[in-house]
C-alpha cells in the first residue's frame, strides 16, 4: 500500500515537472491589423528559456499562395536569408540574444494579408512556432456625384450617388439630409470584387424638381482604415427648362434704352431671340446675346418678345414699350410689362406685370404699378 502511494506520488511529481517545463518555454506573438500602405510590426518572441538560438524562420500563407512558404530566416550569427520576393520589405527588428524574432513588413498591400508563422529554434529543445494573422484594411475611395444630371420631371430618379469604393471591409455610408429628408429617400447596394474589396453605392432617390436645385446634402463615410469620419458636402444639381423670363433695363443710351432678357433655368439659357411678333417672325436678333436696344421713337411703340431656351425647353417674356411726347418736347413715358410662359409641349401663357419704368426727360423713377388694364388684352 505504502509502495503504491510512493509510486503514485513519484508519477505525479514527474507529470508536474513535465507540465511546468512545457508551460515554461513558450513562444508569444500577436495578430496585427494595419491599413494598406502602412508598415506592419510582426511581433514574436520565445520566453522562459536561456537555451541558445539556432535560427529564426518566418513563413506565410496568403490568398495567392495558400501553402506555407519561407520568406525570411536569420541564424544565430546574424546571417539573414530573404526568399520569395519580399526582400527589402522585410527588416529584422528583433534581438538574437533576447530570442526576439520580430520583423517589420513595410508598405503592406492587400495581397500581404494572411497567416504568418514565426519559428524560433533553440538548442537542444528544438523549434517553437506561433501563427500571427495579418489583417490589411483598405480605406475606401469616396466620391459623390451624379452620372447624368437629373432633369425636373414627374418620375423618381437618382439625384446623387455617394460611392465608397474598393474598401476592405466594406465602408459604412450614411446621408445627412436635413430638410431634404422629406423629399428624398436613400437606396444602397454593395458589390464585392474578386480581391474581396467592397464598393458601396448609396443613392438619393426622389422626384427631381426645380426646388431641389442647389439644396445641400452630406455623405458620411466611416471605415476602420480611416482616421476619422469622412464628411462630403454635396450640392444637388437639377436641370430644368427656362421657367420665368424677366426683361430688365440694362442701360440708358440717351436716345435709346437697352434691355436684357433673363430667365430662371439650369443650365443658363444659351439662345435668345428678340422679336416684335409671337410666334416669332422677323427676329430682331438671335443668338447668345440676351440684350436688345430700343430707340426712343414713336415707331418703337408696341410689344417686344424675348424667347429664351436651353436644351430642355423654352419660354417667352415680353416688353411693352410706349413712348409718349408731351406738347413741349421729348418728354416720354415708357411702360414695361413682362410676360412669362413655360413651354411643355405647348405654350402656357400668363401675364405678369413685372416692371414699370417711367422716363421723363431722362430721369428714371420707379413708380408704383400704374393702371395698365388696357394692356392685358394682348394675350393671344
Ligand atoms: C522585440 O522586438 C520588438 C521590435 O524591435 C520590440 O518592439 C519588442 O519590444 C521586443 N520585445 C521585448 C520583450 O523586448
Ligand atoms: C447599385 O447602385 C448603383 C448606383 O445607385 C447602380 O448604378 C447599380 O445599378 C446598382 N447595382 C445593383 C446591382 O443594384
Ligand atoms: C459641410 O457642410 C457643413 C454644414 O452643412 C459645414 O458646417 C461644413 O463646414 C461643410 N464642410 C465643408 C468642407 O465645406
Amino acid at each position: 500500500m505504502a509502495v503504491l502511494m510512493d509510486n503514485e506520488l513519484w508519477l505525479i511529481c514527474v507529470i508536474f515537472l513535465l507540465c511546468t517545463r512545457i508551460r515554461a518555454i513558450r513562444i508569444i506573438g500577436q495578430d496585427v491589423t494595419v491599413a494598406a500602405g502602412d508598415d506592419a510590426h510582426l511581433f514574436c518572441q520565445l520566453v522562459e528559456t536561456t537555451e541558445p538560438l539556432t535560427s529564426i524562420t518566418w513563413q506565410r500563407r496568403t490568398e495567392e499562395k495558400p501553402t506555407n512558404t519561407d520568406f525570411f530566416a536569420i541564424t544565430s550569427d546574424g546571417k539573414e536569408r530573404h526568399t520569395n520576393g519580399l526582400r527589402d520589405r522585410v527588416k529584422f527588428t528583433g534581438n538574437i540574444s533576447g530570442l526576439n524574432g520580430s520583423i517589420l513588413l513595410s508598405s503592406v498591400t492587400i495581397s500581404d494579408e494572411g497567416i504568418y508563422t514565426c519559428i524560433i529554434s533553440v538548442f537542444p529543445s528544438g523549434p517553437y512556432e506561433t501563427e500571427i494573422r495579418l489583417t490589411v484594411l483598405v480605406p475606401p475611395v469616396v466620391t459623390v456625384s451624379t452620372d447624368v444630371p437629373p432633369v425636373a420631371g414627374d418620375a423618381e430618379e437618382i439625384l446623387a450617388t455617394c460611392t465608397a469604393a474598393n474598401a476592405k471591409p466594406a465602408a459604412k455610408v450614411l446621408w445627412s439630409l436635413g430638410a431634404l429628408s422629406d423629399s428624398v429617400k436613400v437606396q444602397s447596394n454593395v458589390t464585392v470584387d474578386s480581391e474581396g474589396r467592397s464598393t458601396v453605392n448609396s443613392s438619393l432617390i426622389g422626384v427631381a424638381s426645380k426646388d431641389l436645385n442647389q439644396k445641400k446634402a452630406q455623405c458620411l463615410v466611416t471605415h476602420p482604415g480611416l482616421k476619422g469620419k469622412l464628411e462630403l458636402n454635396y450640392t444637388l444639381i437639377i436641370h430644368y427648362p427656362p421657367e420665368v423670363v424677366y426683361v430688365i433695363s440694362a442701360g440708358d443710351q440717351g436716345k435709346a434704352l437697352e434691355f436684357q432678357c433673363e430667365a430662371d433655368a439650369n443650365p443658363k439659357p444659351t439662345d435668345f431671340i428678340w422679336s416684335r411678333h409671337f410666334p416669332v417672325k422677323e427676329p430682331l436678333s438671335r443668338g447668345a446675346n440676351s440684350r436688345q436696344i430700343i430707340q426712343l421713337i414713336p415707331d418703337s411703340n408696341g410689344l417686344y418678345y424675348c424667347v429664351v431656351s436651353n436644351q430642355y425647353g423654352k419660354a417667352v417674356g415680353s416688353l411693352y414699350v410706349h413712348v409718349t411726347y408731351t406738347e413741349s418736347t421729348a418728354c416720354w413715358t415708357l411702360f414695361i410689362i413682362a410676360l412669362f410662359a413655360g413651354v411643355c409641349g405647348f405654350l402656357i401663357w400668363k401675364f405678369n406685370l413685372h416692371q414699370h419704368i417711367t422716363k421723363r426727360l431722362c430721369i428714371i423713377s420707379r413708380d408704383p404699378v400704374p393702371t395698365v388694364s388696357s394692356d392685358q388684352g394682348e394675350e393671344s
